[in-house]
Formats: C-alpha cells, structure tokens, sequence
C-alpha cells in the first residue's frame, strides 16, 4: 500500500477498505495528463519562486523519465499505489530525492484529479469530433452520388413520398453536423483551469493560477474554488452529447437493419461487416449495427448514473466523485468505437438502387402529386385527395401502380386527366419538382451539397 497520507493514523488500512477506495486501476488512464498538469504546476511555482530553478529542473526531467519509462514499458503502475497521483509523486521521489516531496506544494489531489479528468476529456471531446468529421466525410460522399437514387420516403414506416438517397443521408450529414456543434459549445464550456484551487480554499502561496492556465492551454482559471474541485458538469454535458450522437447512430443503424433485411434489399452490408449463423448456413446478419444500437443503453446509463451520483453531493469535493470515471472511460471508448465501425461500415455498404426505385413506384407514393396535378387544373384539393384516394384503391383492387392505369380509368375518376399525368407522376417528376430549401429536388439538394463541402474543408466548423 502506497498512500501519500498516514501521518496521523495509528494502524493500516484494511486491504478490503484500501482496495474499495484506490483508484489505481482506472485512474492510471490519465498519467499522461497527470504529468503534464504537474509540469505545470512545477513551472508556476518556480516562477513564482516557491521552487528554485534547480529543484524544477529536477523535477521536470523525474516526470518525463517516469512518463517514458511507463510508454516503453520498463516501469509498470501497478496496485500496491491508491491512485495515479500517488504512483507519480512516489516514483518521482525515488527517482530523484528531496525535491520530489516538494511537488505537491499549494496543490490537493481535489484540484489535481479535477484537472487531470478535465485535460483527458478535453481530448477526448476532439477525438470525438474528429471521428464525427470522418463520417460526415462519407456521408457527403453517399450524397454526392445518389442525388438521382429514388427510394420510398417513409411516415409511420409507410410509404409516403419518393426522396432520393442523398435525401435521406443528408438527414443524418444534418444530425452529426449539430452533435459536433454541441461537443465545440461543451469545449468552449469546459476550457477553464480549476488547478490552484487547492483542497476547496485556494491557497496560502502566491500561486499564479492565470499562468498555469495559460500553459495547459486553458482559457483561464476557474473563478471559484470550491466549484473548480466539485464541477462535474461538462462530463454530464459530455455524456449527454455522447448518448444524442449514440441515438442518432441507433435510429441509422435500426433503419440499416430494416434495410438489410429480405423483405426491403435497399442495401447489403459488406461482408467485412456481417456475421454468419452457427446453424443456418444461409444467414449473413447485421450484428455490427444490432451491436452499436444495443451499445446505446449502455451511454444513456452513464449519463443517469453520474447524474444521481452528483445530485446530492455537498459542496466541495467529495469521494463519491471518483465515480465519474469509469463510466465516463467507458462511455467515451464505448461511443468513439461506435462511430469508427458505423462509419467503415456505411462506407462500404452497397445501394441496390433498383430495389429502392421500384420500392417506390410500388408504394403509391406518387399519390400526392397526382392530387397536386388535378389542383393545378383547378380542382379544389380536398377534391382530388379524394379521387385520386378512389384511384388508388382501384389499384390496390387490381394489383396495380398509379402509372399502370389508362388514361381511361384516370377519366373514369375526372375528366380533368390528360394524357400529360403520366409524365406528371413519373418518380424524377415528383422528385426534382420539389425544390423548396431542403427538399430532395436535385437542384435544391446540390445547394445543400456545396454548402456541406464548403462545412467540411471550412475552419468555421459549425456553418
Ligand atoms: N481518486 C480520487 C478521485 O478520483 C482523487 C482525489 C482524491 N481526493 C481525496 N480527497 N481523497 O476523485
């Protein structure tokens, strides 16, 4: 047992007890940040001359042998340390004498663990968007090609209009464009320093808190010393985020697995993607989606869970805080993985383009542009819904589509029908003559497609 305090206690810990309250096996995630953030503190108290020049130096080259020792594997974190501060500031001593006992003056490991979870989240939140930006690569890809890809737009998963391909993909590129836009506010947010914040009370020395701030690349310091140790916000604010951009990932792969699926083939997975049966020879299943749609509870519980840990907490730090980790960890590795395989595996799906044409000329949904065609004829339009409702049902009799019927059956309906309503249902017709901003017409959607492109290669993330 390697504790940094014990001074005034008379007997050891229980193993039980020291091994319910160490933190070592998750917390060793952030020795990076751990150091780091150290280095930084070293720094400031040598400039404010608490330190001297010498004992920073020594204690600077300690962190960084300890940090690469740990990369290349000759030193090992293990058990026998509480946590992760406790590892460092040990080894750091028995590297390099005296000086290491100084570390950790005017610092708790309140403001120490609040800033070594905040630096690895800030990364995290980053890589998040990177890899958000990866699949609106592909996305606008998908789009790109398939402005003229007809499929069946659904309403209560009904047939209801012809969109194309882009269409719909352009309703996702739309859904992981704004999850991104929420991790930058969550950034933006978050990027205050609460190092120098001490247990809850600041501190006695002459720290300066606005130039470790500045070397860790904070905006600046957190302006309240107890808040600086007990906020656990922007992880909610974080795991919020992660669970809207899981939903999003569910609702996509539920409608791939619909698709996949004999009665649709609007795609086939890649095989790379797909599993097989151990008993029906014949089964390719879409597991991976299944697996990120399943994975999705596991994110909302993280954000329930840390939510009913915080809501009762006094102020300031409390233990039951260091259970923002795990589930925060696992949150993040859960939701990034999940977009990295959602995103090869759209990537490499295959559009049956056929399949989704006809899928839509089947369905009636073309209905509402006959009844649009009679209203341009001056017919009153609850007249022709119901018309063009009688056609359809005729059809549904007869086992036909709308443009299987002659010109005198339309006749039989309304006179008002010429030989000009054929071409006016055809499915590009109802398509490309919807050209309202955001509507699936090919010109309104190559306005929208430039304007993607331009987001994508943009410093401005968020237009
Ligand atoms: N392992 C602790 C955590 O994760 C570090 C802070 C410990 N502070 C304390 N006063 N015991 O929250």
């Amino acid at each position: 047992m390697a504790q940094l305090w014990g001074g005034r206690f008379t007997k050891q810990t229980d193993e039980l007890v020291y091994r319910f309250n160490a933190s070592i096996s998750f917390d060793q995630r952030f020795l990076k940040q751990d150091i780091e953030g150290s280095m930084a503190h070293v720094r400031m108290l040598a400039k404010q001359e608490i330190l001297t020049e010498d004992e920073q130096n020594q204690i600077l080259a300690g962190l960084q042998g300890i940090l690469e020792d740990v990369e290349s594997g000759v030193l090992a974190i293990t058990e026998e340390y509480e946590d992760i501060h406790s590892f460092v500031e040990a080894n750091l001593t028995a590297r390099i004498g005296e000086p290491g006992k100084k570390l950790h003056t005017g610092r708790s490991r309140n403001d120490q663990v609040a800033l070594d979870m905040r630096l690895y989240t800030r990364d995290e939140v980053k890589e998040t968007d990177a890899l958000l930006k990866e699949l609106l690569k592909v996305l606008l890809r998908i789009m790109e090609e398939h402005t003229e890809t007809i499929m069946p737009g659904f309403t209560h998963l009904q047939k209801a209009q012809p969109i194309t391909l882009a269409h719909h993909m352009g309703a996702y590129f739309e859904m992981f464009k704004r999850d991104r836009s929420r991790l930058h506010d969550i950034l933006e947010r978050m990027n205050y320093c609460p190092l120098g914040a001490g247990a809850l009370a600041g501190t006695t020395y002459p720290l300066d808190r606005d130039y470790t701030a500045e070397l860790l690349g904070f905006y600046g310091p957190m302006l309240n010393s107890m808040d600086a140790v007990s906020d656990r916000d922007y992880l909610i604010e974080y795991l919020s985020a992660l669970s809207t951009v899981m939903m999003h990932l569910s609702r996509f792969c539920e409608e791939i697995i619909l698709w996949n699926s004999n009665e649709y083939q609007f795609v086939e997975i890649d095989d790379g993607y797909s599993t097989g049966s151990s008993i029906m020879p014949q089964k390719k299943n879409p597991d991976i989606a299944e697996l990120v749609r399943g994975k999705t509870g596991r994110v909302y519980g993280a954000l329930m869970s840390l939510l009913t840990t915080m809501k009762g907490i006094p102020l300031a730090y409390n233990k039951d805080m260091q259970e923002d980790k795990e589930l925060v960890f696992d949150a993040i590795d859960t939701t990034k993985g999940c977009i990295a395989l959602f995103t090869g595996m759209l990537d490499t799906l295959s559009f049956r383009e056929e399949r989704m044409r006809k899928s839509a000329q089947n369905g009636f949904t073309n209905a509402t542009d006959a009844a649009d065609y009679l209203v341009n004829h001056d017919v009153p339009f609850r007249d022709a819904h119901g018309i063009v409702g009688r056609l359809v049902l005729r059809c549904i009799e007869e086992g036909k589509s709308l443009d299987e019927l002659s010109l005198a059956e339309y006749r039989e309906e309304s006179p008002v029908f010429e030989e000009d309503i054929y071409e006016a249902i055809a499915m590009e017709t109802c398509v490309n003559r919807r050209l309202t901003v955001g509507a699936p017409g090919r010109a309104a959607m190559e306005d929208v497609i430039k304007k993607y492109r331009k987001y994508l290669e943009g410093e401005c993330e968020n237009e």
